[in-house]
């Protein structure tokens, strides 16, 4: 079966998660969303997902960061995904849960919330991520990091130092060269007070690895809008800034779905005198696509130097399972051994291969 380049990092992602942090020093290119608490963060992953089983409410509600890969599926002929949270084509995988599909999205939350609990104990940050896979013919493939949003003041028996600890475990993920920043700023909020890009530069001053986006479009003030943002004439990025419209919390409570959600988001950028004529560069799809292709080219370009870093680790794991004796075929290491193995066989001919994250995926 063909993979593509993030199926394979993925996959990657995945065995080294088994032997636990640490054990290894090869870190994936993945795209990671950074941004002020309440700035709309988890709003975009819905969107981008399409499924609601990120955890979200008031206040720090992430508390360790969450490695979602999206992996695109072929949907059987004819075959329609129904529009509720239970259904046979779409379902999820917990790394620490080898093997158990979880089909209702309802059960994902719980577990995210089960596996928060616990490990944080009562609202505390930690740095070990949870790795979920989503499989849907819905998503583009795609690995976002959901991270805990930046806060100033310590709410209930937060440390009086949250902000520093999450400012720290934030740039633990974005310090990374391979790291893509997600950096998201609501739009009714000044670009110049953004936490998310104010950290973004911190670690890509030039603005190579940042995307921006601008949420809340919908609650600016009459007449004010986004365009000399997305012009570059306000703080330049390499790779701009998508402008998006989530759901309100009116709209949550009213039960709108995710599918109303993108109709309404469209139809607002098409309709609205500032936006129209460049509508194509609006709204949650163009960002899902816009940021598969950068993590596509993104792989492409690291691909030698994560070859590099595994052969190294080859060796390594043949050392260790060496010094397991021969039995547990089941083993973290072995299993690493097979996928890193796997990876360096097909490294070649993906590599050889041409874009077809972006090519095979038309949305
Ligand atoms: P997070 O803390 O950054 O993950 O932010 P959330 O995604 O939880 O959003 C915080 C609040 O802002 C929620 O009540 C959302 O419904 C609301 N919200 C997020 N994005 C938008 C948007 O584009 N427009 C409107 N009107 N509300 C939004
Ligand atoms: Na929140
Ligand atoms: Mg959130």
């Amino acid at each position: 079966m063909d993979k593509t380049l993030i199926e394979l990092v993925n996959k990657l992602q995945d065995a080294l998660a088994t032997v636990g942090t640490g054990s290894t020093s090869i870190d994936l290119p993945q795209i990671a969303v950074v941004g002020s608490q309440s700035s709309g963060k988890s709003s975009i992953l819905t969107n981008i997902t399409g499924r609601e089983f990120l955890p979200s409410g008031t206040g720090i509600v992430t508390r360790r960061p969450l490695i979602l890969m999206l992996q695109s599926t072929r949907l059987p002929p004819g075959a329609v995904v129904p529009d509720n949270e239970t259904n046979e084509y779409e379902w999820g995988e917990f790394s620490h849960l080898p093997g158990k599909k979880f089909h209702n999205f309802n059960d994902i939350r719980e577990e995210i919330i089960k596996e928060t609990d616990k490990t944080t104990g009562n609202k505390g940050i930690i740095a070990t991520p949870i790795n979920l896979r989503i499989f849907s013919p819905n998503v583009l493939t795609l690995t976002l990091v959901d991270l805990p949003g930046l806060t100033k003041v310590p709410v209930g028996d937060q440390p009086k130092d949250i902000e520093k600890q999450v400012k720290q475990m934030i740039l633990e993920f974005i310090t990374k060269p391979n790291a893509i920043i997600l950096a998201v700023t609501a739009a009714n909020t000044d670009l110049a007070n953004s936490d998310g890009l104010k950290l973004a530069r911190e670690v890509d001053p030039e603005g190579n690895r940042t995307i921006g986006v601008l949420t809340k479009v919908d609650l600016m003030d009459q007449g004010t809008d986004v365009i000399d943002i997305m012009e570059g004439r306000v703080i330049p990025l390499r790779f701009g800034y998508v402008p998006v419209v989530n759901r309100g919390q009116q709209d949550i409570m009213a039960k709108k779905s995710i599918k109303q959600a993108l109709a309404a988001e469209r139809s607002f950028f098409e309709n609205h005198s500032s936006y129209k004529h460049k509508a194509n560069y609006c709204g949650t799809m163009y960002l899902a696509k816009r940021l598969n292709q950068i993590l596509h080219n993104h792989i492409k370009n690291t691909l030698p130097d994560i070859k590099m870093r595994i052969d190294q680790n080859l060796k390594k794991y043949q050392t260790e399972l060496t010094q397991l004796g021969n039995g547990d075929e089941q083993s973290p290491s072995s299993t690493v051994l097979q996928t890193v193995t796997e990876f360096s066989n097909e490294y070649k001919s993906v590599l050889d291969g041409q874009g077809k994250d972006v090519n095979s995926q038309e949305l």
